[in-house]
C-alpha cells in the first residue's frame, strides 16, 4: 500500500525529511479496523514528532493523527463496525498514523463519519474536536446543556484548528459568551463566523474585562503570569499546550482558579477503561453535524496524499497563523 512514512528526523525542507513509501498492508486483529483512508487533516502534533533528532527508524514512521474512510476488514473482538462503514478518528501516537492507504485503529476510539460531510470535510475534525470537547466538558467541568449560559469564555488561539471547534461548542452546546483572540482580520472574520461574540488581539497586551473559563490554546508561557488578570474568582482555565518552563501555581491562589490539562492521546495511550468515551464523543459530535448545529472547521484542501503536499502542510502549522483545517485527499 502506498504511505507517506519517515525513516529520519530531519527538517521540512530536506529531501527526505517525508517519503512516498510502499509498504506492507497490516491486517486487523483484536479490537482493530483496518480503514481504507480517504481524507486526513494536518495537526501541529505531526510537526512535533518529526521534529529533528538523531534517532533512525528501522521501519518508516508514519505520522498523521485525523482520518476519514471505509472500514475494509475488522479484527475478531470488534462488534462497533462492521466492513463497508464510513467512519473518521484520531487515532493514538503509540501506534503508526494514517497517512497510508490502509490503517488499523482501534474499534474504540471511532466515531461513525457523520452521513453529510464529505470524507475531506470530516477528516477536519475528529482530534480537535476531542480535545475541545474533553477540555471543556470533561477536565473543566462547563455543561454541555448550557447550565452556565451566559458566562464567559475566553479562547487564546481562536481560528486554530481547535479553536474553530471550541468556539463552536461554546456558544451552540454550553451557549457561553465567547471571547476569541485573533491578530489579523482573516483570523477575526473566521472566528466571528464560527460564532465568536467577540475578538481580542493576541499580538496586544490583553485588556479585557475578566471571564469564568479560560482556554489556552497555544503555548501558556507567555500568557501564565496574566492569567490572574484575566480570570475571576473560582475561575477555570484550561490548558493543551507544555509549558516549556517552571511556572508558579502560587499567583493562582488568591482567586482560587482552577487549572486543568487535556491531553487527547491519554485515553489510547494508557488504554484507559473508559476509552470507548472517545466513540461515544465521536458519534455524538456527529449527530450535531447531522442536525446542523456544528459544522466542518476544514478550510483548504492542500490536494492528494503525498510526501510533497504533506511537507507544505507542516510548513504552514509550524509557522503558527494557519486558519481552521489543512486536510488532504486521495491517493
Ligand atoms: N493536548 C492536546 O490534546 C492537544 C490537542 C490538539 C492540539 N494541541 C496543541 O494545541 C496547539 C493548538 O493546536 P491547533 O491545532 O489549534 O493549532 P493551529 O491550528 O496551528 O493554531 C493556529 C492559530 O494559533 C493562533 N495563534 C498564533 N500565535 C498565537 C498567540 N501567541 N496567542 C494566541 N493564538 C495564537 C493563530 O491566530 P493568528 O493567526 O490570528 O495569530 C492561528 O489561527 C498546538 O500547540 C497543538 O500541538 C494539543
Amino acid at each position: 500500500m502506498k504511505a507517506v512514512g519517515l525513516y529520519k528526523y530531519l527538517p521540512i525542507d530536506h529531501p527526505e525529511s517525508l517519503l512516498d513509501l510502499e509498504v506492507e498492508t497490516p491486517a486487523a486483529a483484536g479490537h482493530d479496523l483496518l480503514v481504507g483512508v480517504k481524507a486526513i487533516s494536518v495537526n501541529p502534533v505531526d510537526y512535533k514528532r518529526k521534529a529533528p533528532r538523531d534517532l533512525v527508524e528501522k521501519a518508516p514512521k508514519i505520522l498523521g493523527w485525523d482520518a476519514a474512510g471505509i472500514v475494509q476488514a475488522v479484527g475478531p473482538e470488534v462488534t462497533l463496525f462492521k466492513p463497508g462503514d464510513a467512519v473518521y478518528y484520531a487515532g493514538s501516537v503509540i501506534r503508526q498514523g494514517a497517512n497510508c492507504e490502509f490503517h488499523l485503529v482501534d474499534e474504540r476510539i471511532v466515531g461513525g463519519k457523520p452521513a453529510n460531510l464529505s470524507f475531506a470535510q470530516a477528516a477536519a475534525l475528529p482530534l480537535t474536536t476531542l480535545t475541545a470537547w474533553e477540555l471543556m466538558f470533561e477536565r473543566m467541568g462547563i455543561s454541555k446543556s448550557g447550565a452556565q449560559a451566559g458566562k464567559s469564555l475566553l479562547i487564546l488561539g481562536g481560528a486554530g484548528g481547535v479553536g474553530s471547534i471550541a468556539i463552536q461548542l461554546a456558544k451552540k452546546l454550553a451557549r457561553l459568551r465567547v471571547i476569541a483572540s485573533a491578530a489579523r482580520p482573516e483570523s477575526i472574520a473566521w472566528c466571528k463566523a464560527l460564532g465568536a461574540d467577540e475578538t481580542v488581539d493576541h499580538s496586544k497586551p490583553l485588556d479585557i474585562p475578566e471571564v469564568n473559563f479560560l482556554l489556552c490554546l497555544t503555548s501558556a508561557d507567555a500568557y501564565w503570569n496574566q492569567f490572574p488578570k484575566l480570570v475571576k474568582p473560582q475561575g477555570k482555565i484550561g490548558l493543551i499546550v507544555r509549558t516549556t518552563k517552571p511556572v508558579d501555581l502560587a499567583i493562582l491562589h488568591d482567586k482560587s482558579i482552577a487549572t486543568c490539562l487535556e491531553g487527547m492521546f491519554t485515553r489510547s495511550s494508557f488504554q484507559t477503561p473508559d476509552m470507548a468515551a472517545q466513540h461515544a464523543l465521536l458519534d455524538e459530535a456527529a449527530g450535531l453535524i447531522e442536525a446542523e448545529v456544528l459544522k466542518t472547521t476544514l478550510a483548504q484542501n492542500l490536494g492528494r496524499i503525498c510526501a510533497a503536499n504533506l511537507k507544505r502542510a507542516h510548513k504552514m502549522l509550524a509557522e503558527g497563523h494557519v486558519i481552521g483545517k489543512l486536510v488532504l485527499e486521495g491517493w
